[in-house]
């Protein structure tokens, strides 16, 4: 069998086995890295493969149609065996993933491992957030639900206020002025295949360019390296268990509803996004539409662009320091407060 299978793919399998021993078997890895919330990048890395999986089997059910939408969803929950629980993983799923992505990115803050040379690791991983709410917030809206259907009208309405560009990203979304069924469709292949595709390519780049560079040695921790085999591998194991676990039983627990189906005509009286967009949703209602989309945008490229503006904003390395503990420390109340408030308000 060896034999044939060498005739066939005739390469070097000494050199092939050596390289990937030493990249992912013997890979040393720093001692900080046994504590899970500094190697918390590992948890959406988990969790990804889970959602597509999932989507996977909701799409078998699922029919992206505004006449069939809500009803698929109701039959899926309902209905299809194991249905409830399969549609519970990816929803909660989702969750999980959000909230890992935002501790993961406190840690790089915190330890500011964003610097030199790792600013566009930086970048990549924001990019990142940013196409996994994109794919959350489309697969919200999927569900046809009179909740979901207004939120994604609103949604796409504030793009329409962007200069420039506004409209034409708002018909090119939509596919054409109003969302209807070609809105559905659009979000439908954006939700299914082309997000998926593009994040799975850039997290292949972040972990790639994680590798090159190896994972950061920030101050103040114990310094010295363990092998990746089989120490953290097992903890990877025993990290996706729990996950798999926790998931299954908040799909029991806490079920997704299926709401009422979309009604176009007529608009309910209190529409909410999902809970990750409170904060900007919130600074929105209290703010002129505009104004508060160039400031949003201004802390976008702020955020984006910090490992290049903070060696600029302040020189000495004790400076610095603090000059991100309280950018950090602010920016965390601001959006804890402003995702309280909206959660508890309509
Ligand atoms: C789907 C989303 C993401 C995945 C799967 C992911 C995965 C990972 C993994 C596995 C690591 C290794 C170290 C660790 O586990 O902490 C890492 C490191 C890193 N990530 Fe992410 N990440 C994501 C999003 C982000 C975001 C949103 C940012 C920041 C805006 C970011 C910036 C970085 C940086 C700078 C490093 C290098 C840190 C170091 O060397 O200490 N990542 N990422």
């Amino acid at each position: 069998m060896k034999i044939w299978i060498k005739e066939r793919f005739p390469i070097d399998y000494a050199k092939f086995i050596e390289i990937t021993e030493k990249i992912f078997i013997k890979e040393p890895i720093p001692l900080h890295m046994k504590k899970w919330v500094l190697a918390m990048g590992t948890t959406p890395f988990i969790l990804f493969p889970i959602q597509i999986l999932t989507g996977i089997l909701l799409a078998f059910y699922f029919i992206p149609s505004p006449e069939m939408a809500h009803e698929s969803v109701r039959y899926i929950t309902e209905e299809v065996r194991l249905g409830f629980w399969v549609r519970g993983f990816h929803h909660w799923g989702a969750n999980l993933m959000i909230i890992s992505i935002f501790l993961h990115m406190m840690r790089v803050f915190f330890t500011q491992s964003f610097r030199k040379p790792r600013e566009l690791n930086w970048i990549l991983g924001f990019t990142l957030l940013g196409l996994v709410m994109t794919i959350s917030f489309t697969g919200y809206s999927l569900t046809y639900s009179q909740v979901s259907y207004w939120a994604t009208t609103v949604g796409t309405n504030m793009m329409a206020e962007m200069p420039l560009i506004g409209n034409f990203l708002l018909e090119l979304l939509r596919g054409g002025p109003d969302v209807t069924a070609n809105t559905l469709t659009r979000f439908y292949t954006l939700h299914v295949w082309l997000l998926p595709l593009a994040i799975t390519l850039l997290i292949v780049l972040h972990i790639l360019i994680l590798r090159l560079h190896g994972v950061s040695e920030p101050e103040g921790f114990k310094k010295g390296y363990y092998a990746f085999y089989p120490s953290h591998f097992h903890k990877i194991i025993i990290v996706t268990l729990f996950l798999l676990s926790f998931i299954s039983l908040l799909s029991v627990a806490l079920p997704p509803g299926i709401g009422e189906p979309a009604d176009p005509l007529t608009t309910p009286l209190h529409i909410k996004p999902e809970w990750y967009f409170f904060p900007i949703f919130l600074f929105l209602k209290w703010v002129p539409l505009n104004i508060g989309l160039l400031i949003i945008g201004l802390a976008i490229m702020g955020i984006v662009f910090w490992p290049f503006l903070e060696p600029l904003l302040a020189k000495k390395e004790k400076h610095r320091t603090i000059l991100n503990f309280i950018i950090g420390a602010v920016t965390i109340i601001t959006l804890i407060t402003f995702t309280l408030i909206q959660t508890y308000t309509h």
